[in-house]
């Protein structure tokens, strides 16, 4: 079985960070979403993957290099334009042949992995199985209905009036059959070819298209808060270890994770927590469900519940919470005396400031 991950995309809802950085390399746990999306693929027994990537984009092919630190060989697949899901599988023909294949959105988290869901889609090879989960918002998301049990009876992509809360999430089993759906499926509204209306085919034709309910955390990492909401969840399944070191004058609670290289002095850390290799942190305290990633250096800095990337330094700021910061930035205490602020905003920035 072949797995067909999708890393194309504008990423559009995660500027300012994705005008630097394709969405799927944004770190979560000190790792690429998208590194997640190929071990999971790998644990499940995926030995080939095809990639999709912007065309003309050479950040993904250098950070995955040629699949085999994860046990994989990887092939990469450019899209001219985000065209829609449908139209991934359309120009991955050739290099999906006749073999069943599990497509998988490369900006998406399986939290336990996707294992079990493929080993019961080979176990039962339906023309299609789909994996689910219970949303809030159903009208964000391609929303499918089951018939009382596992097999899918209707699917709609955003709809205005949701007749589940059953999400598409970004797993999908599929037979060869897929192809000919593919080629009968028009663009939406939205000038996309929709794999929901894709697999709306295969029910229309009387295909056998099941849903799975996925039973652990999934989310589509679309948004900052997503991003911080699944550097949570995913922070409490690191394994703790210190390679770096840590000085008689800190305090380590919690599992935390200090990496080769990382020095910690006069610090709080509390877990879980990663702090990233050759990090620096100075009479600081980081405080639970955040990482840093490498060379971040820290001073005199209060930082909870955040996402630092490479070479980001806080200086000073004791009230960092909830946060971004992108690669090389910083958050610094000026040397004025008058309560004001003084910033450098790049494009499409969000700051919050207490009243
Ligand atoms: C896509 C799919 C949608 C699915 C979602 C999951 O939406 O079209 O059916 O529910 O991924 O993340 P998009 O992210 O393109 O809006």
């Amino acid at each position: 079985m072949k797995s067909l991950v999708l890393s194309g995309g504008t990423g559009s809802r995660l500027r300012p960070l994705s005008h630097s950085m394709p969405k799927q390399l944004v770190p979560v746990a000190n790792k690429p979403v998208l590194f997640h999306a190929l071990e999971a693929l790998a644990d499940a027994g995926v030995t080939e993957t095809g990639i999709i990537v912007n065309a003309g984009n050479t950040t993904i092919p250098a950070a995955v290099g040629d699949g085999s630190r994860f046990g994989m060989a990887v092939t990469y697949l450019p899209q001219d334009s985000p065209r829609g899901l449908a139209h991934c599988v359309l120009i991955a023909r050739d290099f999906l042949a006749d073999d069943d294949f599990v497509m998988y959105l490369g900006d998406n988290i399986f939290a336990s992995g996707i294992s079990e869901e493929l080993e019961a889609f080979r176990r039962n090879r339906p023309t299609a199985q789909l994996l689910l989960s219970k949303v809030s918002n159903p009208s964000a998301y391609g929303i499918a209905e089951l018939d009382g049990r596992d097999r899918i009876t209707a699917l709609e992509e955003k709809p205005a009036r949701p007749r589940s809360d059953l999400a598409v999430t970004g797993a999908f089993c599929f037979t060869p059959e897929i192809h000919e759906a593919v080629r009968n499926t028009k663009p939406s509204w939205r000038g996309e070819l929709e794999i929901t209306d894709a697999v709306q085919w295969l029910v229309s034709h009387d295909r056998d298209v099941r849903g799975t309910v996925y039973p652990g955390f999934w989310k589509d990492t679309g948004t900052l808060h997503d991003l911080l909401d699944c550097n949570r969840v995913l922070l409490e399944a690191v394994e703790p270890g210190v390679q770096g070191t840590v000085d008689t004058l800190s305090r380590v609670y919690g599992p935390v994770v200090v990496e080769a290289g990382a020095r910690i002095e006069r610090s709080v850390l509390v877990g879980p927590t990663v702090i990233g290799a050759g990090s620096i942190v100075e009479d600081s305290y980081v405080g639970a469900f955040s990482s840093l990633g490498r060379g971040c250096r820290l001073q005199d800095a209060g930082v909870e519940s955040s996402i630092i990337l490479d070479h980001a330094a806080v200086h000073g700021v004791r009230t960092l919470h909830d946060s971004i910061v992108g690669k090389g930035g910083e958050v610094r205490l000026c040397a004025d005396s008058l309560p004001r602020h003084r910033l450098m905003v790049g494009d499409d920035c969000r700051i919050e400031i207490p009243a």
